[in-house]
């Protein structure tokens, strides 16, 4: 099989990457290793920055998006009993963020592939990628048992952290920055409606909380738990009382409860690596970064590094001018490492750390105190959430 640009990946960064090439006529192949079924099922954060709204309508997926995403326009942090709003749209002169499923995007985007005849492969195995240091890189891989080798002009890394376009860099070429988190989040999905119609982030002795929804029908709710935990340990009920117990009495009070229909432990990790493009492989989304959830970040930053690519190889394909591909890692990079930063900064401050000096707990509560405080402190908060400009 021959095709211009290979695409390792079908999450979201290889679908909107395959889907703005589609519709400017460059061939793409995605390779996905699981089934379409597993990648529906997969749940994740579903906070849309405008930066990536406006992308997923370029890439011709803003019917449903619009029609059943939640616009917000601010969302609240408590600390210990007290509540205070970031009103995102005042601080940002009228910027908002949607809510709407990752799952629900990833959707979208398969059927717009589907519609306009793009060629998605799942189930392949043994993804190889091989010569992304000369002009004529290929990519071999198993399909129903049969070795398949695709050629390409690009290859595209869209596999992930765990995916195997990273791992084929070679040691000495690459540079990865990390740090891992000493606790999780224990998410739950319930058919229950939200305790309020805007997000609320949590900061209390017991640990951090997070409020959020999937419709006004489907709440998703997080708390801060061990390390180590087990999904088994927690019960509904523990859930919903120890979620309660982080919230201020007139929030807690007004939690719906119900069974829970998706449990999960998720660990909190930062992870950079740089650069983002070696030869003629190019990473992007999770397969370069990964950000803890906390500022919202991991779906908008895919968007933006798609967004960058995607004109690095437009300008290669259609003006035959390569100035914005050469650019590719540093833009994306750069915009990157604010979102990590951000990250870092959210999780940090809304968190408790086990075994923490008391020194750096002070700071940290002060560092809270400050933020909701300080009309510039809210501003700088509000300026990253709805996203950074690309
Ligand atoms: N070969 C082919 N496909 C692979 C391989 C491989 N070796 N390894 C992983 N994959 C697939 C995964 O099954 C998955 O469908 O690559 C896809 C990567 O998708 P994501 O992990 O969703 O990453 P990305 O598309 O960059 O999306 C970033 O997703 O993980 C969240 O928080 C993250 O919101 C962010 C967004
Ligand atoms: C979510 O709804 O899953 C969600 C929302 C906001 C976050 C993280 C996750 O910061």
């Amino acid at each position: 099989m021959t095709t211009q640009v290979c695409i390792i990946g079908a999450g979201p960064s290889g679908l909107l990457l395959g889907q703005l090439l589609n519709d400017i006529g460059v061939e793409t192949i995605i390779l996905e290793r699981a089934s379409l079924d597993h990648v529906l099922s997969r749940v994740r954060a579903g906070v849309l920055e405008q930066g990536a709204i406006g992308l997923l309508e370029q890439a011709g997926i803003g019917g449903r998006m619009h029609a059943e995403g939640l616009v917000h326009e601010g969302f609240a942090i408590t600390r210990e009993d007290d509540v205070h709003r970031i009103d995102l749209s005042g601080l940002t002169g009228g910027k908002c963020v949607t809510v709407y499923g990752q799952t629900e995007v990833t959707r979208d985007l398969v059927d717009r592939r589907a519609e306009t005849g793009g060629v998605t492969l799942y189930e392949v195995e043994t993804v190889e990628l091989h010569a992304f240091d000369s002009d004529k890189p290929h990519v071999t891989c198993r399909i129903d048992g049969q070795e398949v080798r695709i050629n390409c002009r690009f290859i595209a890394g869209c596999d992930g952290f765990h995916g195997a376009s990273r791992r084929a860099v070679p040691e000495d070429a690459i540079r990865t920055f990390e740090k891992v988190y000493p606790f999780g989040w224990l998410g739950i999905l319930s058919d229950v409606p939200p305790v309020s119609h805007e997000l609320i982030y949590a900061s209390h002795s017991r640990g951090f909380a997070l409020c959020s929804m999937r419709s006004k029908s489907r709440s998703r709710y997080y708390i801060q738990c061990n390390a180590g935990d087990s999904i088994e340990a927690w019960s509904d009920n523990q859930f919903w009382t120890e979620l309660r117990r982080r919230l201020p009495p007139e929030i807690a009070e007004a939690v719906t409860t119900g069974p829970s229909f998706e449990k999960s432990i998720a660990p909190l990790r930062s992870f950079v690596a740089e650069p983002m493009r070696f030869g003629n492989l190019f990473l992007v989304g999770d397969a370069a970064h990964i950000v803890p959830p906390t500022g919202a970040k991991g779906l908008n930053l895919a968007a933006s590094d798609v967004h960058y690519l995607f004109e690095g190889l437009r300008g290669h394909f259609l003006e035959h001018d390569d100035t914005l591909l050469e650019a590719y890692s540093k833009r994306a990079l750069d915009r990157v490492w604010k979102a990590v930063r951000f990250s870092w900064w959210m999780t940090t401050m809304l968190h408790r750390f086990p075994d923490q000096a008391p020194f750096e707990a002070r700071i940290l509560e002060t560092e809270l105190a400050f933020t909701l405080g300080s009309e510039a402190a809210k501003t700088a908060l509000a300026e990253n959430y709805v996203g950074l400009p690309y």
